[in-house]
């Protein structure tokens, strides 16, 4: 506390916390896109933020990305046995990224950390919505799907828009027609313009928006300066109750507004 008001960023987290409407802004010192320590401590951050929310019976869904593996790592709790009732789900089907950020892989290192239970959602990247239809009516599918749909807790990361059709490996048309569509910022498989709006949606599995919209906790967690604007749109999106940034994110927000 004593180094944040130094840097004067406790009053950088109220002028976020007020301006966007949130409940609570945690801001760590550093820039995450060039410090490993700040990625560490942003991680940190959020497992506090998680844990100081966090309820014995709480059905959490997570998403993928690095931010969200580093955060999966830095969660501990001394009291592992009260979470043996929760549960950790991804909140949406694969991503096409690499294993170790995947968010069935999140889920099952968060619930393993805490004590808690998890289920994963085995679907494949990029489905046919032939594919996606049948695999809706399988029953194993159709049960975890319900589980993520009610979960009172979403932790996800957030991507610059055209940083992430790359990492996700989309073809040029799909890519084009993106940025066409103006999306700065992508989340749980939606691309988001600069005011909030979705304006492409991937085929997945999981939670929709409508359940996005309904979840009581929405935790946001990302840094970088290459993020401000990605951030931006998610908080002007409105469904953000906590944000976890960094300093670096953080005073480029801070200018705008
Ligand atoms: O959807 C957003 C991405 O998962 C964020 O990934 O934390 O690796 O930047 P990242």
């Amino acid at each position: 506390p004593a180094a944040k008001s130094l840097f004067g960023l406790d009053e950088l987290e109220e002028k976020i916390r007020s301006t966007y409407g949130l409940s609570k802004v945690i801001v760590v010192p550093g820039d995450c896109e060039t410090s490993p320590f700040t990625k560490r401590e942003l991680g940190r951050a959020g497992s506090k933020a998680l844990l100081g929310v966090l309820r014995p019976d709480d059905i959490v869904a997570v998403t993928g990305g690095s931010t969200l593996a580093e955060m999966a790592d830095q969660l501990t709790t001394l009291l592992p046995l009260s979470y043996k009732n929760a549960w950790f789900v991804p909140a949406r089907g694969g991503l096409g990224e690499s294993m170790e950020i995947q968010a069935n892989t999140i889920a099952s290192t968060m619930a393993k950390r805490v004590g808690a239970n998890y289920r994963l959602l085995h679907v494949p990247d990029l489905l046919s919505e032939d594919a996606y239809q049948s695999l809706a009516l399988d029953s194993n599918i159709g049960e975890i799907v319900n589980i993520i749909r009610s979960s009172r807790i979403i932790v996800h990361g957030i991507g610059e828009a055209f940083e992430m059709t790359r990492r996700r490996k989309l073809d040029e048309s799909t890519v084009s027609e993106i940025q066409g569509e103006g999306a700065v910022a992508e989340s749980f498989g939606y691309y988001f313009n600069e005011d909030g709006k979705i304006v492409h949606t991937m085929l997945r599995m999981g939670m929709r928006l409508e359940d996005i919209m309904r979840t009581e906790v929405v935790i946001g967690i990302a840094g970088g300066k290459g993020k401000a604007t990605a951030i931006h749109a998610m908080l002007r999106f409105g469904q953000e109750n906590i944000l976890v940034t960094d300093e670096a994110a953080a005073q480029e927000i801070g200018r705008r507004i």
